[in-house]
């Protein structure tokens, strides 16, 4: 008897644990920790290279996730974050150095982002303002160029 009941309680605790893994739904884009992601790549922008908007020192950050199908050339999964880090560029004598931090782009992997590809993009100001307002017109446009890639540019500079 006492097996029995054992084995039922297992099998409830098991039941419960499924319904809490019910995917959550993201109605926005969470501000990563993503200085503890792992840094895939960095560049350059002068005026005339790209929109104003972009112009600067970038840095691409990933995490694990991302990290890992970006490795494997595979499907991003959920919860895949990739970062765009801007800063404005300094032109020193000793060259280009890091500026003003301009902003702070997020493009977050998740099913509740149907209309933009299954990713969720934001921009973040150095004060945590939040910039996008219609990720279609202002990112996925764009993105869109790179359906093949998941819509992800970077797929390079990976180190083994
Ligand atoms: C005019 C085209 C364009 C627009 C608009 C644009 N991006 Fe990008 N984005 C790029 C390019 C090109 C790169 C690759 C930079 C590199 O290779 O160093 C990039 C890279 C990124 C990355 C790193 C992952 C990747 O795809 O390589 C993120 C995150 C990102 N953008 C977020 C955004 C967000 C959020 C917006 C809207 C606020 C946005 N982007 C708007 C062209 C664009």
């Amino acid at each position: 008897m006492r097996i029995v009941w054992i084995g039922s309680w297992i099998v409830s605790v098991a039941l419960l644990a499924t319904v809490d893994c019910k995917p959550r739904t993201l109605t926005e884009v969470p501000m990563p920790d993503y200085k503890s992601f792992r840094h895939v790549k960095s560049g350059l922008l002068l005026k005339g290279d790209a929109d104003d908007l972009l112009t600067g020192i970038h840095h691409v950050y990933a995490n694990d996730a991302a990290v890992e199908a970006l490795r494997n050339r595979s499907d991003f999964p959920e919860d895949s974050v990739l970062v765009f880090d801007l800063f404005e560029p300094l032109d020193t004598p000793e060259g280009y150095k890091e500026g003003a931090h301009k902003f702070t782009a997020v493009m977050h992997k998740h099913s509740s982002f149907k209309s933009t590809g299954g990713w969720g993009y934001e921009a973040f100001l150095p004060d945590g303002k939040r910039v996008v307002s219609d990720a279609n017109k202002m990112c996925f446009e764009c993105h869109k160029s790179v359906e093949s890639q998941g819509y992800v540019f970077t797929n390079a500079g990976m180190s083994e």
